[in-house]
Parts: C-alpha cells; structure tokens; sequence
C-alpha cells in the first residue's frame, strides 16, 4: 500500500508518533490527511503545517460517536477513508497499584479506540473491495512491559485484536498492521521514561530510542511490504522469536530481570 492519492486518518496525530505519521503521509502525497487528536489545538497546528490536503479535528477516541465523526468528516472532506491509523494511546506508569479508573481508562484508550475505529471503517471498506487499518500497539503487548501492568496488558489486547480483524477481513481486502516500537523520543516517553527503558532492557535492546521521524520512516515501507508486523526496533522481532521458541526459559529470564531491578 503507497499513501500516494490516498485519503488517511491518524489519531493521536498532534504530537509524537501520529505527528511524524501525518506529516510523512502529506510529504508521500495522500489526497487528504484527517488529523486527530484529543489535544485540538495540537492537531490544528499539525494541519495547518500540511495545509489544504489537512483538516484538524477534535476527538476523543475512547468515544465511539467521536471516532464514527473522524471518518464522517474524512468522508466528507476527501472521500472514502483508505488508510486509517489508529495510533493514541496512553499509559499509566502503575503496576498492581494502577486503579481501577486508571485500568479503565487505559482499556478505553488503548484498545475500545481500534474496536471502534474497525466498526466505523471496515464496513465501507469491505464495500469498496480494499482498505487498511494500522494500530499503534507496542513491543509491550508482544513481551510485557515491566512495570505498567495496564500498559502493557492493554497492548497486549490491542495486538490480539488487530490479528482477530486481519483473519476475519484479509479475505474481504482488507489489510491490518500492527506497529510495535519499544522506546521513541515523545511525550508519552518523558512521561513513562523509566517502562520504557525497561522494555528497552528487557528485550536486551542496546536502548536505542528512536525520533518518530524514524518510525514513520519504517512506517512507510512496513504499509509499502504490506507487513502485519512493523517493529521499527529490528532487536523486537528477534526478541519475540526467543519467546516463542522457548516460552518458559523467556519467562524465567523475564523474571530474573524483573529481581534484578528490585534489587
Ligand atoms: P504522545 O504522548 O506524544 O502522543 C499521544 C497522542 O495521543 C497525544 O497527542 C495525545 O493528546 C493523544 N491522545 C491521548 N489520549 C487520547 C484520546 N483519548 N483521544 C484522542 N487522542 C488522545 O505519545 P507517542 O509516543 O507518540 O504515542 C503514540 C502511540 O505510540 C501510543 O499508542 C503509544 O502507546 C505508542 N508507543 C509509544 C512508544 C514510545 O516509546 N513513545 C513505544 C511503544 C508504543
């Protein structure tokens, strides 16, 4: 899939990862960009950076009614939707101390936010004969995420949910990826510095963080590939082959360095 005349939708588009995305999309020549974002005036400025192929919107993806108003407005603005990125998310920095709002929430935003964006676009799309859907997951849902039990079991859900879509839909032409990053310079970064470092460490990575421009790099020629996976940190894929290998020695490695860092 090339971007190239495409009509494509990013939430979580005002900063970071949905950023870089959106403003990759216009620079690859998409028809239309529909930047969304909890954060309006973030989103505004993204678009209006892009210019007349953007519109900016203010949504909140944990509300269905919202995501259904990205794709009516898409439609409205460019035409069918092609692409739609599915990329805000949260994290909550708590382990078994999370609360129960805080686990709500976090299931709301990191996964209820896909259900509904697959509710309101897949339908069309199957109608049309084609379609994609990229979620922002994280190598958190494919290897834990030591510390932020929400974080990363809602990852987890999220990944699980795309491949539910891509088994039910590929047949109907309709393509899923997942991307799975492990540590990218962003708010939510500075915000949940130490889970990230530590599912840096934890996949053994050299900690490595990479600029989001750097991922929508990847980005771009994981949709090219038509890849389910897209892990713009090579050391993820290699990470998820050892746990899947040998899942109790992975297990028991995890644990070892989940003491160590108690220690
Ligand atoms: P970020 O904090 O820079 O961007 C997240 C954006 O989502 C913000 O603009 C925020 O306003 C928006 N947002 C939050 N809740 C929202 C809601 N309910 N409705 C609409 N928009 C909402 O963080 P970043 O890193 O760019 O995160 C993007 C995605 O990448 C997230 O799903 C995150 O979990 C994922 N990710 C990030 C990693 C990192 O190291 N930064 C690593 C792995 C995954």
């Amino acid at each position: 899939m090339r971007v190239r005349d495409k009509v494509v939708v990013v939430t979580g588009a005002a900063s970071g990862i949905g950023r870089a995305m959106a403003l990759r999309f216009a620079a690859e020549g998409a028809a239309g960009v529909l930047v969304a974002d909890l954060d309006g005036a973030g989103a505004s400025e993204v678009a209006h950076r892009i210019g007349e192929r953007a519109v900016a919107v203010r949504a909140d993806v944990s509300v269905e009614d919202d995501v259904r108003g990205l794709v009516t407005a898409a439609e409205g603005t460019f035409g069918p939707v092609d692409l739609f990125c599915s990329n805000a998310g949260i994290i909550t920095g708590h382990g078994l101390e999370a609360t129960d709002p805080e686990w709500t929430r976090t299931i709301a935003v990191n996964v209820l936010a896909h259900v509904y964006a697959a509710r309101a676009v897949v339908p069309g799309m199957v109608e049309r004969g084609g379609g994609y859907l990229l979620n922002t997951c994280s190598a958190a849902g494919l290897v834990s995420c030591p510390g932020d039990a929400p974080y990363a079991v809602t990852k987890s859900a999220a990944i699980s949910f795309a491949e539910w879509v891509a088994i039910h839909y590929a047949t109907k032409g309709v393509k899923v990826s997942v991307l799975c990053p492990q540590g990218v310079r962003t708010g939510m970064f500075e915000q949940g510095i130490a889970e990230q470092h530590l599912t840096a460490r934890a996949v053994g990575a050299s900690g490595a963080i990479l600029d989001p421009d750097t991922v929508a790099d990847e980005v771009i020629e994981g949709l090219a590939a038509e890849r389910f996976h897209i892990f713009p940190h090579p050391e993820v894929a290699e990470f998820v082959r050892r746990k899947a290998d040998d899942p109790d020695r992975w297990l028991a490695g995890m644990a070892r360095f989940v003491d160590s860092l108690e220690a």
